[in-house]
């Protein structure tokens, strides 16, 4: 049977940044898009329709955020995710990449240092640094097969003087979604060396089957009083261009602080489009979530099996959630420029370069698989057929 998420919705002309933004991202005119983190999906009816009411209504003023508004994103936050938040808890952020900007500037001084786990989503160096405060890695450790957050080298890293840490729950590239234990033992060490702990959750609704995302925040009464969780529709719901996300601070000299900065830049004002959107979804999106979910996980399966089949040489790295799959292709004994060359201007296809989330991400690449499954097959049609092209 036919799923609603096989439906292709041609997004080229829309101002897409993943369908127009190819010859801006990667010098091409013409490549399927794997690369950049939204969905090919339109977004929940209900929201549509949310959405098309508020058109009709035919005035877009300054916008309030609701009593009802916060109830929704408490609702989602106690239901989904057993995580009771109080509405005093929640600010705004006009996208979880400029909040956190926001946090560093706020939490931490000129000069401070900031840890990342890499390979990791590439914009929290770019942020850190440009916020003028140093970053401090501590890699993810990898046994071939899965991630692990590595103690030994956050402890040192915490150690050496670390004011924050940025957090990525579940983690960008990797797919890993953190278990209980990892998390109370990394929040036991920003406990012992005082580290504020900048929890970035946006991949949190993403999460296969046997797994279960635990909002860091959520574990321990301590670790509340240190963390700020960042959340937002976007990825869930695909509402990204929506610019609408909520940075949850339980403590109020922490929240004070943020908000001084919120205010420093004006960016304390509501998207009316995006306020809608995100209330829409989370009090109706539920049962469209679920059904997206068991599409990403057949177009991982549909995934593992063509590769397997067509391209042997390509590993996919068993993800827990995210619908991004990070594919470990150092079998094709390619070097970087090579591989790059390869998949984009051999294949056909945009995806995001590993090195891109650091060193460690030399030699694999990122596929987005939030597309119609067609794509997917397409995608290890290209790659199969080019790499037989090069063999001969
Ligand atoms: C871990 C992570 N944080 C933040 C973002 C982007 O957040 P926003 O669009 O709300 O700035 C992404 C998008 O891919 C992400 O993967």
């Amino acid at each position: 049977m036919k799923s609603l998420f096989d439906h292709t919705i041609s997004r080229k002309n829309t101002a897409s940044v993943k369908w127009d933004g190819l010859q801006n991202r990667f010098h091409v005119d013409e490549a399927l898009p794997m690369w950049v983190a939204d969905m090919d999906f339109a977004a929940p009816q209900a929201v549509l329709d949310a959405m098309q009411e508020r058109v009709q209504h035919g005035v877009f003023g300054y916008t309030l955020r609701t009593d009802s508004y916060h109830e929704a994103i408490k609702m989602w936050m106690a239901d989904r995710h057993h995580f009771p938040i109080e509405t005093s808890w929640i600010a705004h952020a006009p996208g979880i990449v400029p909040g956190t900007g926001f946090l560093i500037e706020a939490l931490t001084n000129p000069g401070d240092k900031v840890v990342i786990q890499p390979p990791v989503y590439h914009p929290f160096e770019r942020i850190i640094r440009g916020f003028d405060r140093e970053v401090l890695r501590a890699p993810l450790s990898f046994d071939s097969k899965r991630y692990q957050m590595d103690l030994n080298a956050l402890e040192d890293q915490f150690k050496a003087g670390a004011k924050a840490w940025i957090l990525c729950s579940p983690h960008n590239p990797v797919g890993r979604v953190w278990t209980e234990e990892e998390l109370r033992a990394a929040g036991e060490l920003a406990l012992k060396y005082h580290v504020t702990v900048i929890s970035d959750e946006i991949h949190n609704d993403l999460v296969y089957q046997q797994y279960r995302h635990h909002p860091f925040a959520s574990l321990d009464e301590r670790f509340k009083e240190i963390t700020v969780t960042a959340i937002a529709p976007s990825k869930t719901f695909n509402l990204a261009g929506l610019q609408t996300a909520a940075m949850i601070i339980p403590n109020a000299e922490m929240l004070k602080k943020y908000r001084k900065v919120l205010q420093k830049y004006s960016m304390e004002g509501a998207n009316t489009f995006g306020v809608i959107a995100l209330e829409a979804a989370y009090r109706h999106g539920k049962e469209w979530l679920d059904e997206l979910l068991d599409y990403l996980e057949g177009n991982l399966a549909t995934l593992q099996q063509l590769l397997k089949e067509k391209m042997p040489q390509i590993k996919v790295i068993q993800p827990e959630g995210t619908y991004l799959t990070w594919l470990d292709c150092r079998e094709m004994g390619l070097n970087k420029e090579e591989m790059d060359h390869f998949f984009l201007q051999e294949a056909g296809v945009a995806m995001d370069e590993g090195h891109i989330f650091g060193e460690e991400g030399l030699g694999f690449m990122r596929m987005n698989m939030a597309c119609p499954r067609a794509y997917i097959e397409d995608a290890v049609d290209r790659i199969a057929i080019a790499w037989q092209q090069r063999d001969k």
